[in-house]
């Protein structure tokens, strides 16, 4: 198979689908691979990296839209992008099609075959191309929170780690799923007192198993939540319904009992953010004040750090990219249910459920098409 990756184009985007270690991989596998110039230059690869492994480098998307068997990208097709998809042509990328019509019709005209990463799924119930993101948030929300509670950005002027005879910050994350424990061991790791709030028990159980000691859980009640976060110099939202909107768990009354200064940072603000204030941000701007209470909350977090972030997808995406490659889509969703999850538009069929509801589109069974003979 040949396949092609294009430098992304929204704006702010510095990661890129297809790492030279992937290529690498699929290389060996007896693939071709295209890169458009300059394609990994914001995540630190350069055009070098990819020709030593043996793809070859074009200079433009079109080029590579009008060679490639398959398409690998990080974010979801840009309208120019969208016309140059082709029937037959294979498109592995995020591509968040339930709020997005546009998007959803011009993939359905374009007969392409479309595989989201943020649909395809683990045999624990998980999501696996989306988790590695979640890691990356997670991890970065203390550290883009600390730097909030600098007295130069109007924070509170308070240390996470404390220093002798000076108490640590008290940091409450709220959630505890893969954002909220990457973010928990993080803060901990600075040496903040961390306490972790979910509504779950078996996800508390899990977390005072494996992490007892390093930071508490509690139950996310609303009057437990109240109470944590007006002792908070910082509060990380971490929360997900799946499918759904974020619940707003500290309204605007409540910024009154909390301490002048102190920073939230809401990484649900992807799924409108779970303090009543949230209003996404960019990596440009990320930081605003509401009644002395500093917010952070810009909605595409691990942007800030591409390389590392490209990384971890890449390791993610790259089994089954290999599986795409190797056996065609038709037979690598036959024989994987999870990946066969990640199926969202077959030529001119959507074949996902939760976005023909959300578009009120008819939607064909992804099961049917791959058992077709
Ligand atoms: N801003 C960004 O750049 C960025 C990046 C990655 C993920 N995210 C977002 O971060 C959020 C968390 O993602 P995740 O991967 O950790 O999800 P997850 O499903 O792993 O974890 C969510 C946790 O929230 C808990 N929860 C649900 N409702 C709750 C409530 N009312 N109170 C307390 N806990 C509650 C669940 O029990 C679960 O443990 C999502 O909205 C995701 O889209 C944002």
């Amino acid at each position: 198979m040949k396949i092609g990756c294009p430098t992304e184009i929204k704006p702010q985007e510095f990661r890129v689908g297809l790492t030279p270690n992937a290529a690498q991989e699929a290389i060996a596998h007896g693939h071709e691979v295209v890169v458009q110039s300059g394609a990994g230059t914001g995540s630190g690869f350069d055009d070098a990296a990819y020709a030593a492994i043996g793809a070859a480098i074009v200079d433009s998307a079109e080029e590579v839209f009008a060679t490639a068997d398959m398409i690998v990208k990080v974010k979801e097709p840009q309208a120019a992008e969208r016309k140059m998809l082709r029937e037959g042509q294979l498109l592995f990328t995020y591509l968040h099609l339930a709020p997005d019509p546009d998007q959803t019709h011009d993939l359905l005209a374009s007969g392409a075959t479309c595989i989201a990463y943020e649909t395809v799924t683990d045999s624990r119930g998980g999501l696996p191309l989306l988790a590695p993101m979640s890691e990356v948030a997670g991890k970065l929300a203390p550290q883009v929170g600390a730097w909030t509670l600098q007295k130069a950005n109007g924070g509170r002027g308070v240390l996470m780690g404390g220093v002798p005879g000076v108490g640590p910050a008290k940091v409450a994350v709220i959630g505890g799923g893969v954002v909220g424990t990457h973010a928990a061991r993080v803060a901990a790791g600075m040496g903040a007192d961390v306490t972790v709030l979910d509504r779950s028990l078996p996800r508390m159980r899990y977390l005072d198993d494996v992490f007892g000691g390093t930071f508490k859980t509690m139950f996310a009640s609303a009057g437990n939540t109240a109470e944590i976060a007006r002792e908070a110099d910082m509060v990380i939202g971490a929360v997900l319904i799946p499918g759904a909107a974020a619940p707003k768990l500290i309204s605007r009354a409540e910024l009154a009992d909390m301490k002048p200064g102190a920073a939230l940072v809401d990484v649900a603000i992807d799924q409108g953010g779970c303090f009543e204030t949230s209003k996404a941000t960019t990596h440009a701007d990320p930081i605003y004040e509401v009644d002395g209470i500093m917010h952070y909350c810009v909605a595409n977090m691990p942007g800030a750090v591409a390389r590392t972030s490209t990384i971890a997808l890449g390791n993610a995406t790259m089994p089954f990219l290999l599986a795409l490659a190797d056996k065609g889509w038709k037979q690598a969703c036959a024989d994987d249910p999870h990946l066969l999850a990640g199926l969202n538009v077959h030529a001119g069929q959507l074949t996902y459920a939760a976005v023909g509801e959300a578009l009120g589109i008819s939607v064909t069974d992804p099961k049917a098409l791959v058992s077709a003979g």
